[in-house]
This record gives C-alpha cells, sequence and structure tokens, in this order.
C-alpha cells in the first residue's frame, strides 16, 4: 500500500534537522553504551565518541541521564467509540500524552461497529488517525465475528494494508466461540499475522453479573466481583490450549499467540506452564493500570476496565516479577478514556459503566517507579518491556525499539532520578481524571525526540499535530515466527566515522549480569538542565547569552538569532 505523501506545512520548515546527543548512557534491550548518537532527517546516522558532525548541529548534553528507545505502547485506544459514548482522548491529545511521557509510537485498534467490513473500518480509522498524531502509529484489527469475508478481508489487510495483527475477545457481544477461535488463529498462522486475544471467559461473566445484579449489588464493586481472576485465567488457558491444536500440524509454521491485558499471577502461571510444555510461542502484555494502582478502587466507576484492577494488592508486584522473568513480555497502558460524567452512565448498573483507563502518558514514568526503582528491572528490562519487544513482535525491530544506526530517531532522555508526581491537573491527557492521581515517580522524560524532532524539549512539550506516520507491520515478524534466526533482525552497532574506533567505546557487558545498572557519579545526578552542550569545534554557546534551543526552534522565531546555521539550511523538518 502506498501511504498518501504528507505535506510538510511551511511552517514546520526548518533549517535545523541535525542533532547530537552527547555524554549519556544509552540502554539498549541488550547493553548499554556510553556514547554520542548523530541524528540526521530523523534517523541515527552515527554512533560512538568524539563523531565528525557537520557544523551547526544541535547539541544535547544528556550527561547523567539515560538515554532510551522511544517508548511504543501496543495497546491503546483513541477517538474511539464503544459502549455507546466516545473515548476523552483523541488520536491528537492521546499522542501528544504519549509524547510528553516518553512513548514515540503506540499502536491502536481498528474497531469495527456492528455490521462494517474490517477494510471500511481499517480505513476510517487511518481517516481518523493520519493528521492527528504527534507520533507514528500502527493498528491492529479487531474480529468482531467470525466468516468467510472475514477470512477474505484479513488476507487484504495483510498483503495491501500494512496490518500483522488481529485481535479476538472472549468477552463482551461480540466475543468469538472456541471454534471461531481456532479458525481465526489459522488464518492468522497462514497469513503469518499476530493472533491477540482478550482472555476472559465471556458467557461466565455474563452469569456472575446476572446472579450480582438480582442480590442487589449493582454498584461499581459488582465489575470486579463479576470478573474474578479465574475467570481470566480460565480464558488464557483455553487460548493457549487452542493454539496448540493448530500446532499439532508438524507441516506448519507455529500458531503465535499474543494475550493481551493479563492482570493475574494466575494467568502468568498459566501461561509460563503452557510455553514451558512447548509447541507453543505465546506473549503476555501487562498493564500499567494493572501494575501502578494500589489504593482501594472497588467502589469507584473511574477505575472501571476490563480484565479488572485487582484489589489483592500483591498482583503488581507478581506481574512486575513475570516482566523481569521474560514469562511476560510487554507493558501496554489499553488506555481508553472516559470522563467522570460518561462513567455515571453506569450508576445503578456496573454493565454500563464504560470500560477504560488511562495510562499513555504515565506508563514509562509508573514502571520505571514500579520496577526499576524498586529493583526487579534493570535499564535494559525496562526498555525491553516498555519498547524493544514491541517492535519485535509486530516487527518494527530494529527500525523501532532500538537505538542503533539507521534506527529512526525515536529517543527519550531520561532522568531516572528526578520525580513527578502524577496528577489531573497536570497531565496532557484530555481525561478529566486521572488514576495514578498523586503517585510520585522517579523517572521522568526530559527530551523527547520524535523521528529525529526535538518534541519534549527540557521539558517543554512542542508537538506538532499530524507529525506521526502511519508505519506499516509486515507479516511473519521473525522475533515471532522464526525465533531460531534472530540475527537476521540484529540492529547494526557499528560506530561509523568513530575516530577512536572500538577501543574507546566503554562498553558494558558482563556475561552474569548483560545489562547491569549504571551508576552515574552524584555530581551527574544534580545537572539542573542539559540544554546547550557546545558542539564539537564551535564556541561554547552555554557561556554566551542564548541558548542553542531557543536559535533553533522553529516555534519560538521570535528568539532566533541565527537563521542559516554554519551547516547550511535544509528544507526537512525536525
Ligand atoms: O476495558 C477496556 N479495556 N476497554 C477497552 C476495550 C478492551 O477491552 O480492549
Ligand atoms: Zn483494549
Amino acid at each position: 500500500m502506498t501511504t498518501p505523501v504528507k505535506k510538510v506545512p511551511i511552517h514546520l520548515q526548518s533549517s535545523q534537522n541535525r542533532l547530537l546527543i552527547k555524554n549519556g548512557t544509552i540502554v539498549n534491550e541488550d547493553e548499554t553504551t556510553d556514547e554520542d548518537i548523530y541524528i540526521e532527517d530523523g534517523i541515527i546516522k552515527q554512533m560512538g565518541t568524539n563523531l565528525i558532525i557537520p557544523g551547526g548541529t544541535r547539541v544535547i548534553d544528556a550527561r547523567g541521564r539515560y538515554i532510551l528507545p522511544g517508548g511504543i505502547d501496543p495497546h491503546t485506544h483513541f477517538d474511539f467509540e464503544f459502549m455507546g459514548t466516545k473515548t476523552a482522548d483523541s488520536f491528537y491529545s492521546g499522542t501528544k500524552a504519549a509524547v510528553a511521557g516518553g512513548t514515540t509510537m503506540i499502536i491502536d485498534f481498528v474497531f469495527p461497529k456492528k455490521g462494517e467490513s474490517l477494510l471500511d473500518a481499517f480505513y476510517e480509522y487511518r481517516q481518523k488517525a493520519d493528521g492527528k498524531v504527534c507520533c507514528d502509529y500502527s493498528l491492529h484489527v479487531v474480529l468482531p465475528h467470525w466468516s468467510t469475508q472475514i477470512k477474505r478481508d484479513m488476507e487484504i489487510l495483510t498483503k495491501e494494508h500494512g496490518i500483522n495483527s488481529f485481535k479476538m475477545f472472549m468477552a463482551y457481544d461480540f466475543m468469538l466461540n472456541d471454534a471461531e477461535l481456532y479458525s481465526a488463529f489459522e488464518q492468522c498462522q497462514n497469513l503469518g499475522a499476530v493472533a491477540q486475544v482478550h482472555a476472559e471467559n465471556g458467557s461466565i461473566i455474563a452469569k456472575n453479573a446476572e446472579r450480582l445484579v438480582a442480590q442487589g449489588i449493582v454498584g461499581p464493586e459488582g465489575h470486579e466481583l463479576s470478573r474474578p481472576e479465574e475467570v481470566e485465567a480460565e480464558a488464557v488457558n483455553r487460548a493457549c490450549v487452542i493454539a496448540k491444536q493448530l500446532n499439532k500440524d508438524k507441516k506448519k509454521v507455529n500458531a503465535p499467540l499474543y494475550l493481551a491485558q493479563i492482570t493475574t499471577d494466575k494467568s502468568a502461571e498459566i501461561l509460563k506452564n503452557h510455553i514451558s510444555e512447548g509447541n507453543l510461542r505465546a506473549f503476555g502484555e501487562v498493564e500499567v493500570s494493572a501494575i501502578g494502582v494500589d489504593a482501594p478502587i472497588k467502589s469507584n466507576p473511574n477505575f472501571v476496565t476490563s480484565p479488572p484492577i485487582r484489589s489483592n494488592s500483591d498482583v503488581s508486584y507478581k506481574l512486575m516479577n513475570y516482566l523481569a522473568s521474560d514469562v511476560l513480555q510487554l507493558t501496554g497502558s489499553d488506555n481508553c478514556t472516559f470522563n467522570k460524567s460518561q462513567k455515571e452512565m453506569g450508576r445503578g448498573d456496573f454493565r454500563k459503566i464504560p470500560n477504560g483507563v488511562n495510562g499513555v502518558e504515565d506508563r514509562m514514568s509508573v514502571i520505571w517507579e514500579k520496577g526499576v526503582n524498586t529493583g526487579i528491572l534493570t535499564p535494559c528490562r525496562f526498555v525491553a518491556v516498555t519498547s524493544s519487544n514491541a517492535a519485535k513482535i509486530f516487527n518494527l525491530y530494529p527500525r523501532k525499539g532500538c537505538i542503533a544506526v539507521g534506527s529512526d530517531a525515536d529517543i527519550v532522555i531520561w532522568n531516572g532520578n528526578a520525580t513527578r508526581t502524577i496528577s489531573a491537573q497536570t497531565h496532557r491527557q484530555a481525561v478529566d481524571f486521572n488514576i495514578f492521581e498523586g503517585m510520585t515517580c522517579h523517572g521522568v522524560a526530559e527530551y523527547v525526540i520524535v523521528n529525529g524532532r526535538v518534541c519534549l524539549d527540557d521539558g517543554q512539550l512542542r508537538v506538532v499535530e499530524g507529525y506521526g506516520r502511519f508505519v506499516e507491520t509486515p507479516v511473519f515478524p521473525p522475533y515471532v515466527y522464526n525465533p531460531q534466526e534472530l540475527d537476521s533482525i540484529k540492529p547494526i552497532r557499528e560506530h561509523i566515522n568513530d575516530v577512536d574506533l572500538a577501543p574507546k567505546l566503554n562498553k558494558i557487558k558482563l556475561i552474569d549480569d548483560p545489562c547491569p545498572t549504571p551508576t552515574f557519579p552524584d555530581s551527574y545526578v544534580s545537572t539542573p538542565t542539559m540544554r546547550g552542550m557546545r558542539p564539537e569545534g564551535q564556541r561554547n554557546i552555554q557561556e554566551s547569552t542564548f541558548s542553542l534551543t531557543e536559535e533553533l526552534d522553529p516555534e519560538r522565531k521570535s528568539s532566533i538569532r541565527v537563521r542559516n546555521p554554519p551547516g547550511g539550511k535544509s528544507s526537512k523538518f525536525w
């Protein structure tokens, strides 16, 4: 499929499309290195020390900071009509908030309305999102029922529209039965797509809910009561069993399975057992709501999401440990926000509370706080569960999900020591409350670079509506379908133009712990700002009276003093 060429609005054109990030600690999922990164036209062009770069390049000093691949949120719902209402967050406000929190790519869901074809729904979503998104995005497609038409449309979507994953629900009134799930998994297997499931036993939930309502339990507490942990775990088990049946045909590639929204250790244990028995390639995603909410929430409709946030407070700690040990691989937000007034739709009947909560903006900070700050995740594993594994599973790696020469310059400069307190008063999402209200997190994005453009600049948000692109996801992701041959997706870590070459590269690579937590000298930690580091061979602008940030930002033209930097003008925007 040819993606429509976007016209660059005139106000976005800039003379600056080059960026050097110096002195930081690069964290990839497999190693940490102390190297500089040179970016041009949205792509990482060089990595190493003493890089030779063109004059006029903007320099950001990342001393004492981690440099992370931008977060990839594999599970969002923006501009989504659901349960009789529409999400508070649009593709604009949602991706703006994502960027503010250090996420540089989202994957949303095409959700066909009743009677709508998959293809029409896909076109509708492209129209809703293109022109709105502030960062790159891809799409999964939900199968609202099973039919030969759906089967055909899946083929068209994979072959012509860059879709490589489909989601089947085992709950809600659009759930598929077991035979339909089997057929849908099989078609995913034939096409080289990823079969995703929302695993909860919908029939049992409906019966439980009926019983609770008959007993007079109609408030929000009924939501979790009707969807107990075992109802999720049963569906996880059933989905694994179904996928395994397909894998009995040895002439075919293994049918992979992606379990979205794991909220209980019971599900994780089942997944672990199935995987260790063999004959199944399966992945588990945990939502940041399941990790970050530990206040009592049972009677608050604002926390209603499915599967529910568990009131058993041990669960989040256990899930984090499953993420650390690779039983579970990714974190998402399942961001699906409804304002307080919309949540009121379910007053008197919990079944009518629109399901969904926020998370896209805070996912990175909350996972850092509960994972790295507690010592459960190394920074490398944090990168794996917030970015690289999503890129690998949906076949975006190594273009996304890593910092390597040739990769998209989706980068976060992260202060692991700084703190911020989450609040709806200050968040960038459109929704009028925040489920993490009052939570203080270590781990703050200071700069967020999206395709080479500095969109969060020393804490100042400067996103551009429509700047993001739709990114096609090719079928047969090697990580999913061919894990024996992962060399084919190894990123380039050559250090081109590095005058001192390899011996000088300060690579941390230990056998026992490949991803140690780097320690910074105390003096680094207190660095108040990182702007305006001196480009090699040029005058020290930090010592002068103006800042590079101001000089080169197209949206702050009033303070531009040098319009044509020494490296010359470019028509590209950054
Ligand atoms: O409650 C949720 N998660 N709402 C969004 C729809 C879904 O289940 O993914
Ligand atoms: Zn969802």
